[in-house]
């Protein structure tokens, strides 16, 4: 592929402490793609993606957004060796966050928790970081919400501001951790539905999920982790349908045997 990644890991590790989480991690992401993360609940998942713009710091190798080094200028990765708040906020403007349990502030209202980002970390000018706010709820069906406090919202309309809130940065890359996993399941599709426009527009994504239909509808690459390592990557039709690892197989045995059959028999 001739087009360069927005977004390339080579050899990435992350320890806390002693208790290496993340160990030679590499992915490359061009533009258009949308990587899936997979894998079981510890393996490394959300840890990998908030190295991807240094909410976790990591400890070996590099991480490249668009052709500049994240986090680090030299060799070293030890704290000392950290760039400035403000160089790492430049590096990593390309790329925005979507948290698991939306994150959003209680006491503001919906249209200023997508503001905030934009006022604080952006500097815009209030009635600009308003326009820009109002359009990107509407982009995810919320501009009626607008006035409305979190608090008032179900969990799918809260992360739908989640989205709203990354989407009004104009990122090139999302990052999205689990963004349904804390959602009853009825609220689930509507979001799935917001990151599927997403995808149809050519957003550029790196997902964390347990939605495995979804993943391998939308995925370009797919990723599956184990105690912080890739087990095996690849485009969605092979990783799906025909593992090649057994411990892939097996991860995914839930998903083949879980057609909905309900009982015949009379309940005594
Ligand atoms: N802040 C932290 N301090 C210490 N250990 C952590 C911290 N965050 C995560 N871990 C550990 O790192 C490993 C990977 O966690 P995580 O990235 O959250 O996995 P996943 O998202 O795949 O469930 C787990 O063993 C977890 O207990
Ligand atoms: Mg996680």
């Amino acid at each position: 592929m001739s087009t360069l990644p927005l977004l390339e890991l080579r050899n990435v590790g992350k320890a806390y402490g002693t208790h290496r989480v993340l160990e030679g991690f590499n992915l490359a992401v061009r533009p258009g793609e949308i990587v899936s993360l997979i894998g079981p609940s510890g393996s490394g998942k959300t840890t990998a993606l908030r190295c991807m713009n240094f909410l976790e710091t990591y400890d070996q190798g590099e991480i490249w957004i668009d052709g500049q080094l994240l986090g680090y200028s030299g060799p070293g990765r030890t704290p000392a060796d950290r760039d400035s708040p403000a160089q790492i906020d430049a590096v990593r403007r390309p790329l925005a966050m979507v948290f698991q349990q939306f994150n959003l502030w209680p006491h503001m209202t919906v249209r200023e928790n997508v503001m905030a980002p934009l006022l604080l970390g952006k500097r815009l000018a209030r009635a600009e970081a308003a326009a820009q706010a109002d359009a990107a709820l509407a982009r995810v069906g919320m501009a009626a919400k607008a006035a409305a406090y979190p608090a008032r919202l179900s969990g799918g309309q809260q992360q739908r501001v989640g989205i709203a809130r990354a989407l009004a940065l104009k990122p090139r890359l999302m990052l999205l951790d689990e963004p349904t996993s804390a959602l009853d399941p009825e609220l689930v599709e509507e979001v799935l539905q917001v990151v599927r426009s997403l995808a149809e527009e050519g957003m550029t994504m790196v997902m964390v999920t347990h939605e495995m239909s979804f993943a391998a509808q939308i995925s370009s690459q797919v990723v599956f982790m184990e105690a912080g390592r890739i087990v095996e990557t690849g485009a969605p039709g092979p990783m799906f349908q025909a593992p090649a690892t057994d411990r892939l197989r097996s991860f995914l045995a839930p998903w083949f045997n879980r057609s909905l059959v309900p009982r015949t028999e009379e309940v005594k």
